[in-house]
């Protein structure tokens, strides 16, 4: 079975076409993964702007689309399933793809998958890597989200925790603009914190107590629920807004972006980030191993766009050596939003005989299912 898959969630344009092997441990094989970046479009802004993103998707999905086909050498004829991205995300940016591949579907008369942005990125784990040891907990690290989920079956996925406030790739865009570094704030503070010193500045690590923290694992088997990891990141990003005005550099709030970091040096930015992304990474590796160690699972993923860094892929990989877990991360292609992740999705679902209905609707924050 051939899929093509659309996303369109946010600010790339992406179409992919992804295929069953036939080999139940390694199921996807990629045929094509095309994105068209909006970078360039948002970056005067400093970040995302919702409508010029709709914008650029309509310019250019038909020649993503033909791209992805070009690339996986069919023509439409070749295609069995659609795939697209119902949410989450910004409401007229997934209009777009969701009323391209309803198109595509009714004129050729073929099966849509509906797709959760998020069951995307989990699955992103095994187009790379085939078949985790499961259950597994997955953290699912992005733009808007940093959630953990246990997924105890193929295809099924249980929210044991997520972020109380900023995504950690929130919080690495809004430091990055903090620095006069532009956006997206995640690669370029990834780059820079090579050169700095970790230890340089002193920043909080969030503590919580709540109820949950001590309860018993949930029943994977009997579906339970419970929060088994909780995190925090708009508390570091006011503690660097508080040492970056001690040091007289100056705020800009908005959209528009400080021209530079004002009296800091190219050194102190570099420490700047390398001490932020380090209270990021062992926050997100500690509470997601520790939960691992709750749950008694037999594996560990990391996807969505933070998953990219380089510190989070080697603190992970070197933590999970030493709790004997496998660790398996995508490649950076499929770390970041692609179609690819979308399409793997979609043939987990039909693979279970599931499609959608041609009445389904985008959804700007949809629950995963
Ligand atoms: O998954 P994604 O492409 O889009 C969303 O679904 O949000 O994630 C984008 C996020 C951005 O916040 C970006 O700054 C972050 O991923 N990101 C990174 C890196 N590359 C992308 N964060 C840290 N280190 C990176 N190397
Ligand atoms: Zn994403």
């Amino acid at each position: 079975m051939t899929v093509l898959g659309i996303e369109t969630s946010c600010d790339e344009t992406a179409a992919a076409v992804v295929e069953t092997t036939g080999d139940p441990a390694r199921p996807w094989r990629l045929r094509s993964n095309v994105i068209a970046s909006q970078i360039n479009v948002h970056r005067e802004w400093g970040g995302v702007v919702p409508e010029l993103a709709s914008r650029q998707h309509v310019r250019d999905i038909c020649g993503v689309v033909e791209q992805a086909l070009a690339k996986a050498d069919l023509d439409w004829a070749g295609i069995d399933a659609l795939a697209v991205t119902q949410g989450p995300g910004l409401v007229g940016a997934l209009l777009v793809g969701v009323s391209f591949a309803k198109a595509a579907a009714a004129a050729l008369g073929k099966p849509i998958v509906a797709v959760h942005h998020l069951a995307g990125h989990i699955e992103s784990i095994c187009l790379e890597h085939g078949e985790m040891p499961l259950p597994a907990a997955v953290l699912v690290v992005s733009g808007g989200h940093t959630s953990l989920y246990v997924v105890p079956e193929p295809g099924v996925y249980q929210l044991v925790g997520r972020t109380r406030d900023d995504a950690a790739g929130e919080a690495y865009d809004k430091v990055a603009r903090l620095l006069g570094l532009g956006y997206p704030g995640g690669p370029v503070v990834d780059r820079l914190a090579r050169e700095g010193n970790d230890r340089a500045i002193d920043l909080p690590r969030s503590r919580f107590t709540h109820a949950d923290r001590n309860a018993t694992p949930p029943d994977l088997q009997a579906g339970g629920h419970v929060q088994v990891a909780e995190f925090s990141f708009s508390g570091l990003k006011t503690a660097v807004v508080r040492l970056l005005q001690q040091r007289g550099v100056p705020i800009t709030t908005g959209l528009t972006v400080a021209s530079n970091a004002g009296p800091l040096s190219h050194q102190d930015v570099a420490d700047f980030c390398a001490s932020f992304q380090r209270v990021v990474v062992e926050t997100l590796v500690e509470r997601t191993f520790d939960a691992a160690r709750q749950l008694g699972v037999r594996s560990v993923g990391i996807a969505g766009g933070v998953s990219a860094n380089s510190r989070l892929r080697a603190d992970a990989l070197a933590r999970g050596e030493r709790d004997g877990l496998p660790v398996l991360i995508p490649s950076i292609a499929l770390s970041t939003d692609n179609a690819a992740m979308i399409a793997a999705a979609a043939l987990r679902k039909l693979a279970r005989g599931e499609s959608s209905p041609l009445d389904f609707n985008a959804e700007a924050s949809l629950a995963i299912a």
